[in-house]
């Protein structure tokens, strides 16, 4: 069935082409669609524009091997000459925190439009994180006057949301803990249900013998939830407001925590994650979260709430503290060394979290700025996003980035340690004695620091009750 089943996405960016690529690595007849051109042909030449694991394998298979999957800025021709649509535009925060639905504005349009000129049914399933109701007022209704048609008769609706983690996402594609279908009626569900039970089902062949092998499991199909349209949209928004939750959950008390001779918030997350009504995931105390899904979701559900009428206190507690946690770095270093005017600080890791080079929302812009305000000068390392960071992130010029991991020792005052990619969880107290008096703040509490300080480091970290 897949073979004779062609897709379009729309939107080739993070989603979009991972989604693209696993369908395309599964037979299907994939055409990936943006308006930005440069990502298109990097696409056609079997390229990526941003950095996953085991994404430039699968693209460059897809794309130059298997060629099932096209990359295409002609939106409109390509919608038409295809069976299904996934809406996977980005959804950016508004400067107010709502939710800038333009772009699934944009895209609903280019649907219509196809719709028009199209003879026979065809399904639109949104996959973007989009705010209830936003399916069934916005692009039902787009469509529908673009195209002339009716949903639930001559074109299918489904909300169909995206779950994956960045750093993971070729891995949570393949194996996702979940589907969840909202539909707009059945026989919508049902075609989606049918594509997944496709894409995920058991099979001998190479798509589950190449991801079999890479991960150490056997492909299967996931529980499938069939739902209503509104429902899915709330699922996504409760699924990473939860998660967010958890996280300034755990930063408050590491807070409390570092108030309390003797008392490490690792031992009492370590404690509490062995409750199986808790679990010991996404308890690691830190520098808050970041990247291009937790702040904008839980930002546009506090907007949407109090359009509804509700004050969200827990959602906007969950934000006030997230914004608090970057600079409690910058507190914890002036600790250490005092006074910041004119002191080196030494930054490891600026992605938003590991195995990513994604710059959105990094804690890692808000320690900096708080520490260029206080005086300091800061040099920067990061395996993998130090080219965002120059060319699409706020940081842009402000600071110094070196050109290799050893450079950052030198003539620096403090070293903080942001990120937790694995070549710094390498790092040893020598590593760190090439500063003339080393200090490290440990942002992710990833180094032992009872063995750093025998060997004469400062070394203080996030939740650390110190014993006077
Ligand atoms: N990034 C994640 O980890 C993640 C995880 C789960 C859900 N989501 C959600 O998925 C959606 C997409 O996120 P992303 O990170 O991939 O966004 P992104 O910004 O990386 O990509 C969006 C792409 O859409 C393109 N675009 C804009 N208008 C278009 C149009 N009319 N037609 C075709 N393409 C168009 C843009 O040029 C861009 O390449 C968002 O709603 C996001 O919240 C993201």
């Amino acid at each position: 069935m897949h073979k004779e089943i062609k897709l379009t996405v729309s939107g080739t960016g993070f989603v979009g082409l991972i989604t693209a690529g696993i369908f395309a690595d599964r037979g299907f007849l994939t055409t990936a669609l943006d308006t930005d051109e440069n990502k298109i042909v990097t696409v056609n030449k079997g390229e990526t524009f941003f950095f996953e694991p085991y994404l430039p394998e699968l693209i460059k298979r897809v794309v130059l091997e298997k060629k099932t999957l096209i990359a295409s800025t002609e939106r409109i021709k390509s919608i038409k000459e295809s069976d299904v649509t996934l809406i996977c535009v980005g959804t950016p925060s508004k400067s107010d925190g709502s939710c800038n639905l333009s772009f699934i504005e944009s895209a609903a349009e280019d649907i219509g439009k196809a719709l028009a000129q199209k003879e026979g049914y065809h399904l639109v399933v949104a996959k973007s994180t989009i705010v209830p109701e936003t399916t069934r007022t916005l692009i039902k209704t787009i469509i529908e006057k673009q195209s002339n048609k009716k949903a639930g008769v001559d074109f299918g609706l489904c909300m169909s949301p995206e779950f994956l983690r960045e750093g993971q996402s070729v891995h949570d594609t393949i194996f996702p803990d979940k589907i969840v279908i909202g539909q707009f009626d059945e026989k919508s569900g049902e075609k989606l249900e049918a594509i997944f039970q496709h894409l995920y089902r058991v099979e001998d062949d190479d798509f589950s013998k190449t991801w079999g092998t890479i991960f150490g499991k056997k492909v299967s199909c996931p529980k499938i939830l069939r739902r209503s349209i509104e429902t899915a949209e709330c699922i996504k928004y409760a699924n990473n407001s939860f998660l967010a939750t958890k996280i300034s959950f755990i930063n408050e008390f590491a807070n409390i925590c570092e108030r309390v001779p003797g008392v490490d918030i690792k031992h009492v997350a370590e404690a509490i994650g062995f409750d199986f009504r808790i679990s010991d995931k996404f308890l690691q105390a830190g520098t808050g979260f970041g990247g291009s899904c937790f702040p904008k979701d839980v930002n546009a559900m506090i907007t949407f709430a109090k359009d509804h009428n509700y004050s969200p206190k827990l959602l906007e507690s969950v934000m006030a503290v997230n914004i608090q946690q970057a600079k409690r770095m910058v507190q914890l270093t002036e600790n250490a060394i005092g006074d910041l005017k004119g002191k080196q600080i030494a930054i490891l890791g600026l992605s938003f979290k590991p195995e990513t080079d994604d710059m959105r929302n990094a804690p890692s812009i808000k320690i900096i700025d708080e520490l260029l305000s206080k005086g300091a000068n800061v040099i920067a390392w990061d395996p993998k996003a130090i080219e965002k960071a120059k060319k699409e992130s706020e940081l842009s010029d402000k600071i110094t980035y070196a050109n290799t991991l050893g450079e950052i020792f030198d003539n620096t005052d403090a070293c903080l340690l942001v990120t937790e990619w694995n070549q710094f969880k390498k790092l040893e107290p020598k590593d760190f004695k090439k500063m003339a008096k080393p200090v490290v703040i440990d942002g992710r509490r990833i180094y032992d620091y009872k063995k750093f300080r025998e060997e004469g480091i400062i070394c203080v970290g996030i939740g650390l009750g110190e014993i006077k």
